[in-house]
């Protein structure tokens, strides 16, 4: 049985249909990334995934059970989600918004525990904040309030985690640190992790199970990156004439776009 799949989505926005027929499997314990063009409807699939989104047809189905079926704060002791947009309440600071992230496992009359405390601390010291845990979040850069939300989804405990652009906003140097750990998580923390990214290069590193999807056709391709990730898959799904060679560090598929074809320079730009 796998933890979380989904049989033949439906997924809209109102009358506007966004993807038909997904079926997704999340392998257990893997890193599975999602890729494909903007607005193709990797946010909307991962929304589902986690029941942000109710499908126009077909179903989520979360440790054997449609996913609709659980309390809410039962979904969220299970499954974490970093949204790709996320907006905080004002006048929040870092180690307070951390700290919303054990909220599905407060119970009524219950005091903060230790137990709480620690994690927080734990989230904050893995992605790098404990430093701004008094800082007021809307004071910290685009990269810096990345890594406190990542934090919170992580104070949630969940072994499933849903990650959304989780690399978006950061340095190259930051992207790589949030990719080992979620790599670190994956391989001995036990999660089950599944992000969208943008980098291919990144994606076929990191991923144990790539997922590609295409605008208005849904999933096109599904396996390991080595096995799935050609020129033509890549030319099909982005439009992007490349090769693909083996990653100098890693032997991964390495996506180097061709070079430009040179035409003449149109009248109108011409320097003048
Ligand atoms: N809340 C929404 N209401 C209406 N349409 C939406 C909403 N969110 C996304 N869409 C549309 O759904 C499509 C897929 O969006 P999204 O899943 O965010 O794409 P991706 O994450 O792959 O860039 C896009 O055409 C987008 O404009
Ligand atoms: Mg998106």
């Amino acid at each position: 049985m796998t933890r979380l799949r989904a049989e033949d989505l439906t997924l809209a926005y109102d009358e506007r249909t966004v993807a038909e027929g997904l079926g997704v499997v999340i392998p257990d314990g893997s890193f599975t990334v999602i890729v494909g063009p903007n607005a193709c409807g990797k946010s909307t699939l991962l929304k589902a995934l986690a029941r942000m989104l109710k499908p126009k047809l077909g179903a989520v189905y979360l440790d054997g059970e449609v996913i609709t079926t659980y309390r809410s704060k039962e979904v969220a002791r299970r499954l974490g989600l970093l949204p790709q947009t996320s907006i905080a309440p004002g006048g929040i600071t870092v180690g307070e918004l951390v700290a919303r992230g054990r909220y599905p496992h407060q119970r009524l009359l219950k005091q903060w525990s230790e137990q709480d405390e620690s994690v927080v601390t734990e989230a904050m010291r893995l992605t790098n904040v404990l430093d701004l845990s008094d800082r007021m979040l809307d004071e910290l850069s685009g990269g810096q309030r990345q890594r406190v939300w990542l934090a919170m989804v992580l104070a949630q405990e969940t072994s499933i985690l849903l990650l959304d652009e989780p690399t978006t906003f950061l340095d190259i140097a930051h992207q790589v640190e949030v990719l080992d750990l979620c790599a670190d998580l994956h391989e001995h923390g036990g999660h089950t992790l599944v992000a969208v990214l943008h980098d291919l290069n990144q994606a076929c590193r990191y991923a144990t199970h790539l997922i590609a999807m295409k605008p208005g056709e849904g999933i096109v391709a599904q396996g390991n990156p080595t096995e799935i990730v050609t020129a033509e898959l890549v030319e099909d799904v982005f439009g992007l004439p490349c090769r693909v060679v083996p990653d100098p560090e890693t032997g991964t598929p390495l996506i180097v776009p061709l070079r430009r074809q040179r035409v003449p320079v149109a009248e109108t730009l011409t320097a003048r």
